[in-house]
C-alpha cells in the first residue's frame, strides 16, 4: 500500500490562511507542505527565524504557494499577538490555527528542576493557550466565523506516561481545552479538534525521546499492531481534512492515528499476541478439560 498518497482534491484549502506553530520542522513542516499544495496560504512560526526563512524558500518553490515566516516564542503572549498582527497584515484574515509547537524530553521526574518542568508546560499548554486566546478573542471581537483550531496532542494525553510527565500533563490540558472550547466557542463559529499521533519519526522527537542507541534498542514499530511507524503524509491527510470544510460537522473530537499502538498497551490480555499459533490447540484442550472437573 502507498501511505504517501495525497487524499484531498487540489483546491480543498484554496482561499484559507493557516497558522502552523512549529511549522518549520518535522510534522509541522509536513502539514504545511500539504496545506500549500491544497491552495492555502500558510504562516509558519517558531523561535528560529533562519530555519523558517529557509523552509519558506524551499516550500514556496516546491509548491508555488505563499508562506509567511514569523519568529514567535509561543510562551510569550506579546510575541503571539505580534505574530497574529503580522499574519493579518500579510493575508487579511486567518482561518485556521494549528497548535503544533511542542517541547519534550525523557527524564525520570525526580531529576527535573522546577524550571525544566515549567519549560515543557509553558511551550505545550501555555503556548497553546496563548495562541488560542489571541486568535479566539480576535475572531470574536471582529465577528469572524467559520474558524478552526486544530491541536496536536499525543495518546498519553489520556493514558499518562512515565518519563515524559511534563509533556503528558501539558497534553492532557490541551485536550481538555480542545473539548471545552469546542462547546463554549461554537456559538462564535469556531470548531476545535485534536489529533493524537502515535510514532511518526522526526528529528525533533527522536533525538529527545530515543537518544543514542535507544533508537535501536526500542524499535517503536514493534509496539504497533500494524508493525510500522507512521508516514508523514498520513498525518498531513488527516490534518488537511480536519481543517477543511469537509469536516464542518466534526467538533470536539480527538482522532488517534497510531496503528493501534496505545490500545495494544492497554488491553489486559493483549500479551497473548505472543502465543504461537500451534500452542492454541493445546491451550484450548486445557481450558475445555476444566469444564468436566
Ligand atoms: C533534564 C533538562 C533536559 C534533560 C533541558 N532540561 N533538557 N532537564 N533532562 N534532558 C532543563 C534545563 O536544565 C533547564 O532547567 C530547563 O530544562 C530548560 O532548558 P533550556 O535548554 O534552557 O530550554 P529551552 O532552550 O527553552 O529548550 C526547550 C527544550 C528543548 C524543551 C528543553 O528540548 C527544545 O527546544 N525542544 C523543542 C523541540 C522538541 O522538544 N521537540 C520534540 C517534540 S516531541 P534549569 O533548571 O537547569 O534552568 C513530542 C512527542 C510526543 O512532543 C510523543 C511521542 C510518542
Ligand atoms: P519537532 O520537529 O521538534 O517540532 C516541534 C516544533 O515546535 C519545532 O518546529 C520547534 O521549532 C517548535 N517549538 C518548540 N518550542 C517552541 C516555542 N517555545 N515557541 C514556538 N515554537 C516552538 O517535533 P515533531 O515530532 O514534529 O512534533 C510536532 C508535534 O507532534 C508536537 O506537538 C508533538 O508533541 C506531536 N507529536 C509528535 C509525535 C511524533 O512521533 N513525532 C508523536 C506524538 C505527538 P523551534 O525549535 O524553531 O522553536
Amino acid at each position: 500500500m502507498d501511505y504517501t498518497k495525497k487524499m484531498l482534491r487540489d483546491d480543498a484549502l484554496k482561499g484559507k490562511t493557516i497558522v502552523v506553530t512549529g511549522g518549520g520542522s518535522g510534522l509541522g513542516k509536513a502539514m504545511t507542505t500539504y496545506f500549500l499544495e491544497l491552495g492555502a496560504n500558510v504562516v509558519i512560526t517558531s523561535r528560529n527565524i533562519e530555519k523558517l526563512q529557509t523552509v519558506k524558500t524551499e516550500l514556496e518553490s516546491q509548491t508555488g504557494g505563499k508562506v509567511l515566516a514569523v519568529q514567535c516564542d509561543v510562551r510569550n503572549y506579546d510575541e503571539v499577538e505580534a505574530m497574529m498582527k503580522a499574519s493579518l497584515e500579510a493575508f487579511g484574515t486567518v482561518d485556521v490555527l494549528l497548535n503544533n509547537a511542542a517541547g519534550n524530553f525523557i527524564s525520570p521526574t525526580e531529576r527535573l528542576s522546577a524550571n525544566a518542568f515549567d519549560t515543557i508546560i509553558d511551550i505545550v499548554l501555555k503556548g497553546t493557550k496563548n495562541c488560542t486566546l489571541a486568535f479566539g478573542k480576535y475572531w470574536i471581537k471582529n465577528k469572524e466565523t467559520e474558524k478552526v483550531v486544530l491541536n496536536i496532542v499525543t495518546t498519553y494525553a489520556w493514558t499518562g506516561s512515565a518519563y515524559v510527565v511534563p509533556s503528558a500533563t501539558a497534553k492532557a490540558g490541551v485536550l481538555a481545552m480542545t473539548r471545552s472550547l469546542a462547546v463554549e466557542w461554537a456559538k462564535y463559529g469556531m470548531r476545535f479538534n485534536a489529533i493524537a499521533p502515535g510514532p511518526f519519526p522526526t528529528k525533533g522527537a527522536w533525538d529527545r525521546l530515543l537518544p543514542g542507541d535507544l533508537k535501536e534498542k526500542f524499535d517503536l514499530a514493534k509496539k504497533v499492531p500494524l508493525k510500522r511507524v507512521g508516514e508523514h503524509q498520513e498525518l498531513a491527510n488527516l490534518a488537511a481534512y480536519l481543517v477543511s470544510d469537509f469536516s464542518a460537522y466534526v467538533n470536539g473530537e480527538v482522532i488517534t492515528i497510531d496503528g493501534g499502538e496505545w490500545l495494544k498497551g492497554a488491553g489486559q490480555m493483549n500479551l497473548l499476541e505472543e502465543v504461537p499459533e500451534e500452542m492454541w490447540d493445546m491451550l484450548e484442550m486445557m481450558i475445555r478439560a476444566k469444564k468436566n472437573k
